[in-house]
């Protein structure tokens, strides 16, 4: 993962992304809206890992196995799910141009992003991993800094339904777009870290705030 991700197009066969589109369609009822707060974070629809769970565990199997399996193999060592459930894993639905996720970093070191549906032209851009590198030690500075960080040099990653996005969210800063009000795009998310990797209390009440 030299580059900070690795796409790995069509992970999910046609008709397993139409299933899975279809048992996270039956939920819809379950998302909560999340407003925009302090210029701090976007709007965005979210079921949390508490909800996953109970609600569709057959998917929260399917990050516990294949999605599991195959962060591990790019990060090149064990990972665990992270620890806090809620924010573990996440199913997010963007449906309006303003929707998305402003430049951060993750509370978890990896994470699989599992597009399911992306009629907006949703795209998940990343700042390379020598420019984050900058900015590791503190990401809730990131905030302030938006307009800044927009002039560093991206990659843009659109990825289609049934595309996995191996990302390591925690050293590489990265935002999530939509560039068309029209169409909506559905991510499954699911944060882990290296196995034995030490707590860190600050960042986490700082993401639990931001509704990560
Ligand atoms: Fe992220």
């Amino acid at each position: 993962m030299k580059d900070g991700y690795l796409l790995s197009r069509s992970f999910l066969s046609v008709a397993e992304t139409e299933h899975w589109r279809q048992r996270v369609e039956s939920r819809r009822a379950v998302f909560r809206h999340v407003a925009a707060k302090a210029g701090m974070n976007l709007s965005y629809s979210v079921m949390h890992g508490h909800q996953v769970q109970d609600e569709l565990p057959d998917l929260f199997d399917l990050v516990q196995g294949r999605l599991h399996e195959a962060l591990q193999d790019a990060a090149g060592q064990p990972l665990a799910l992270m620890r806090d459930r809620k924010r573990a894993v996440r199913i997010q639905w963007y449906r309006r141009r303003g929707e998305g996720f402003r430049w951060h970093l993750d509370g978890g070191m990896y994470s699989v992003l599992l597009t399911l549906v992306n009629t907006n032209q949703g795209a998940t851009q990343v700042i390379p991993p020598h420019w984050s590198r900058f900015l590791k030690p503190v990401p809730y500075v990131l905030f302030p800094f938006q307009g800044l960080l927009a002039r560093a040099p991206t990659t843009v990653i659109e990825s289609r339904p049934g595309d996995l996005l191996l990302i390591q969210g925690g050293a590489v800063i990265h935002r999530g777009t939509n560039d068309r009000s029209e169409g909506e795009r559905v991510v499954l998310v699911a944060s882990f870290d290296p196995v034995g990797r030490r707590p860190t209390p600050v960042w986490d009440w700082l993401a639990r705030r931001l509704n990560y």
